[in-house]
């Protein structure tokens, strides 16, 4: 069947590989992107896919509920993958309003768009789903059991995972609002119906990810020989997954996931952060032909996030045993490819990294 769907935040980091997967590799699909191009949304992401006849951008804000409404029906939509957000915790803290805004209300006003869009059709909510896309940070905070840590393991620094079942317990304004608007999508399937899928996934590494997230940050700041501002003892433990390995995942449940089922995504493979940020010094020193560890001395350690969440660990065993997912790329390949597309596309940091941004980033790091 011919499906007409809606995928909101495709200008961003994740939902750019998402847009891209189902343009491409669903041609009797059509994939409308709705992105209202805040700092984060960069049509440049897509120049790949933009001519496609299969592909439709449309900038706007999801809040704008008529304009959402109005363009379901234009477009007979089916289906919603709904990425768009304020998506950095360290904004959250600065600006929590217009994280309510756009990840509370505006995944309000989708949600009540698809019901007053589909109650009209004649089939209803037959063949339709809405697609909410969230994070583990909505769990809270894991403890450190295990600091030695021996990657080994499947849980290398501690035995506890957030599961499916695990009690929401937001720190920050950014998870209190993704919780939220976790909560509204969970309401509206079990108050009117309405058939949505959520899912939970840990911390995400690629290509065009925004230069304010650790990874493309430090990219840039080794590049250019410039500070590398460690939060704390940078002890804090995260699970990374390849954005690709996310979108693939996203494409699975998509299809196949049950309706009103929550799946957690993530690829058993938790780092502690100064641990990873050495992985990444010594692969940007040996791509760029310094002698590996060179830029150590870049490491910075600053005044802590507040409220920084300890470790995230995300137990994705259900989405492997239900729907036979499971990370395609192993870490150490995931990050030499990573590296290496930030190194040859200079010219997409250099656009993002000069004007605003770099006001932004100069008056962040000089209040720690
Ligand atoms: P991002 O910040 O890179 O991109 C967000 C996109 O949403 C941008 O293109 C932006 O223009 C758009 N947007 C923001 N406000 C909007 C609005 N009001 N109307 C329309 N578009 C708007 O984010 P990301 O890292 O790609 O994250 C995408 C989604 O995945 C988010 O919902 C986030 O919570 C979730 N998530 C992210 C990660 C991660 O590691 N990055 C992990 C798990 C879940
Ligand atoms: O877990 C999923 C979440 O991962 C997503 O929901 C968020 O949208 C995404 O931004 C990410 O959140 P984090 O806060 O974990 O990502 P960030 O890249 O901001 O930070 C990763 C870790 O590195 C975190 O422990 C804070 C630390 N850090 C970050 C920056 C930007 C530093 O030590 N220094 C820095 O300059």
């Amino acid at each position: 069947m011919a499906k007409s769907i809606i995928i909101t935040g495709g200008a961003g980091f994740i939902g750019s590989h998402v847009v891209r997967l189902f343009v491409n590799k669903y041609p009797d699909y059509h994939i409308i992107n709705v992105d209202k191009l805040t700092y984060a949304g960069n049509l440049v992401n897509l120049s790949d896919i933009e001519g496609k006849s299969n592909y439709t951008f449309v900038r706007e804000d999801i809040c704008n509920y008529e304009a959402i409404v109005a363009l379901m029906e234009k477009y007979e939509v089916d289906g919603i993958i709904h990425l768009a957000a304020e998506s950095h915790v360290d904004r959250s803290i600065r600006d929590p309003f217009t994280f309510a805004r756009t990840n509370v209300m505006g995944t309000l006003s989708l949600l009540q768009a698809a019901k007053t869009v589909w109650d009209k059709s004649p089939s209803k909510y037959e063949g339709k789903r809405f697609y909410h896309i969230s994070t583990d940070e909505v769990y809270g905070a894991l403890e450190l059991s295990n600091p030695a840590g021996d990657k080994d393991g499947r849980g290398p620094y501690g035995d506890s995972f957030f599961r499916e079942e695990t009690k929401y317990n937001p720190h920050s304004p950014y998870s209190a609002s993704k919780a939220s608007s976790d909560h509204f999508v969970r309401a509206f399937h079990d108050t009117y119906g309405l058939p949505t899928i959520v899912t939970n996934c840990s911390n995400n590494y690629g290509p065009y990810q925004f230069p304010e997230k650790l990874i493309p940050l430090f990219i840039n700041n080794i590049r250019n020989r410039k500070p590398l501002p460690v939060y704390g003892k940078g002890e804090n433990v995260r699970d990374w997954l390849y954005v690709v390995d996310h979108a693939r995942a996203i494409d699975v449940i998509f299809h196949k996931g049950t309706i009103a089922e929550t799946y957690n995504i993530g690829g058993f493979n938790e780092w502690k952060n100064i641990d990873i940020i050495k992985v990444v010094i010594n692969t940007v020193d040996r791509l760029l032909g310094r002698p590996e560890g060179a830029d150590m001395d870049l490491i910075t350690h600053v005044t802590d996030r507040a409220g920084h969440d300890l470790r995230y660990a995300i137990d994705s065993s259900k989405l492997k045993r239900e729907l036979g997912w499971e990370p395609s790329l192993q870490f150490e390949e995931g990050i030499e490819k990573t590296v290496r597309w930030y190194l040859d596309n200079q010219e997409w940091m250099d656009n993002i990294t000069s004007g605003d941004y770099e006001k932004y980033y100069d008056e962040m790091y000089s209040n720690r």
